[in-house]
């Protein structure tokens, strides 16, 4: 099947560089990607500089592809009908009711974009799950796509996104696998084969790996859940350095020249964030749960048990250095984002310590290279809860420059590792670095 038009649903962090790199590489195909939310639109149509996603290296794929084939639209039906092959990238959080409040992904994005091409497709088309989802999520799909269709034929493709923020463009252009899954079905296979095809444009044939749909589905789940095992494993043996006086740098190396573990996804932190891993080892728990699988279930559930953890200790660890109370102390938060380079901040570990040193009476001075303060409070409306409610504007206070911060505060807390805070000059303060050591000890008290 020649495909010509492309058409993604979801213009975030996952559909909108990944279409970017797309069309940057398919010259010969036009790409439309389409959301629900108008301002995104405009904003993807808008000025390099003020793109919704900070991304290194996405400016430029824009600029290149956006004057030729790649195109953001808030016609959602028209692009639909247009397209031979319509990607999902909508978000897929977890669910905060019903059955699997807490665990389960919620769908209900997925089922209205699967709705939208029911109701506006006139020709056959290959739909492709790119958001994560639970394994036999591609069933429910073609549920709605045949009960709400008009007669059309749809074949459903798992093709999951691999990239982490902040290297996107990197690992778009170079991934280390793509994922294909497919009925099994020749239209299926025929499927599989237009959406290799688009990627054999820059991706070697020995790195598309195609499977069957549940596989594909799932390979997702277990990839995150896999990665976020380590560092919740190397997490976990950092709290054992601390108190043994061995140090979890020095174990992180020399257990990472061994090849068979690898030195990557081995740096101890104050625990990851980001808008996958909990959500998806998480999901992976419910499924786990959902068949019965309790033991299993338990284990992946301790990777996530871990994390909150880490982040708890890292904020006890402060709070305990001032006595057990924070009251008019004045502490810097370098870092809002999950991770450097990247301007989201879902999930972020920061969010979780400034909460709970704002709890315990601290005055916050928050900074963030690319993460703006109206989204630094939105966050903080978002997940602080019932804490929110003390006088937060008199207690944080966020910076838009580096050269504004006061380095003399009482502390300061480490919490994205931005290149930029590798150079700043630490005062008179105690340095909580979140990446390595969770004590004082990297940098001298008093240094400066
Ligand atoms: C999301 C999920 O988090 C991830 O698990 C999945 O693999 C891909 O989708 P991301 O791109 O980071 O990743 O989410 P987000 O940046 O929130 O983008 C989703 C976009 O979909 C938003 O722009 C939202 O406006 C749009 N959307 C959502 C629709 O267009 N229609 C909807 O019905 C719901
Ligand atoms: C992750 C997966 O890596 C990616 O393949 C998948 O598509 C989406 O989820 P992402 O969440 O964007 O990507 O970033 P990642 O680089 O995996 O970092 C996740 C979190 O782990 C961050 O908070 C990061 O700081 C933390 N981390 C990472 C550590 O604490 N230690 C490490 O050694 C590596």
């Amino acid at each position: 099947m020649q495909v010509k038009n492309i058409c993604c649903i979801g213009a975030g962090y996952v559909g909108g560089p990944t279409m970017a790199v797309i069309a940057l590489k398919c010259p010969h195909i036009n790409v439309t990607v389409v959301d629900a939310n108008p301002e995104k639109i405009k904003a993807w149509n808008g000025p390099l500089e003020q793109l919704p996603v900070y991304e290194p290296g996405l400016a430029e794929v824009v600029k290149e592809a956006r004057r030729r084939n790649l195109f953001f639209s808030d016609d959602i039906s028209g692009n639909i009908e247009k397209a031979e092959m319509i990607f999902m990238a909508v978000n897929t959080p977890t669910k905060t009711e019903g059955e699997g409040a807490g665990m389960a992904a919620d769908l209900r994005y997925i089922e209205a974009c699967a709705l939208d091409i029911a109701k506006y497709s006139k020709s056959d088309k290959i739909v492709i799950e790119k958001s994560t989802l639970p394994v036999r999520t591609a069933e429910k799909i073609k549920e709605i796509l045949i009960s709400e269709g008009s007669g059309v034929h749809f074949e459903i493709l798992s093709n999951p996104e691999f990239l982490a923020e902040g290297t996107a463009i990197q690992d778009l252009f170079k991934s280390d696998r793509v994922l294909i899954g497919g009925d099994e079905t020749e239209s299926g296979q025929n499927a599989v084969q237009a959406l290799v095809d688009i990627y054999a444009n820059w991706i070697p044939k020995e790195k598309i790996l195609t499977t069957n749909v549940w596989s594909s589905e799932l390979a997702k789940l277990a990839s995150n859940a896999m990665l976020a095992q380590r560092i919740s494993s190397i997490n976990s043996l950092s709290s054992l350095c601390e108190i043994t006086g061995a140090n979890i740098e020095e174990l992180s190396k020399a257990i990472g020249m061994d090849h068979r573990i690898g030195p990557k996804f081995l740096k101890a932190s104050v625990g990851f964030g980001g808008s996958c891993f909990q959500k998806d080892i998480l999901n992976l728990v419910y499924l786990c749960k959902y068949y019965g699988l309790e033991e299993v279930a338990d284990y992946w559930h301790q990777v996530i048990k871990i994390n909150d953890y880490q982040k708890n200790r890292f904020a006890q660890k402060i709070i305990d250095h001032f006595g057990g109370d924070l009251t008019g102390k004045k502490i810097t938060v370098l870092g809002w984002a999950f991770k450097e380079n990247t301007n989201d901040s879902r999930e972020s570990p920061a969010i979780y310590v400034a909460e709970k040193l704002f709890k315990a009476g601290a005055i916050l001075e928050i900074y963030d290279p690319m993460v703006s303060k109206e989204s630094i409070f939105r966050n903080i409306d978002f997940y602080w809860g019932s804490s929110k409610k003390g006088d937060l504007k008199s207690q944080i206070s966020v910076i838009d420059s580096v050269s504004k911060l006061d380095l003399s505060n009482d502390a300061v807390a480490i919490l994205t590792q931005w290149e930029a805070f590798k150079s700043l000059d630490y005062l008179k303060t105690v340095v909580f670095d979140g990446r390595g050591v969770l004590s004082s000890s990297r940098y001298s008290i008093g240094r400066g």
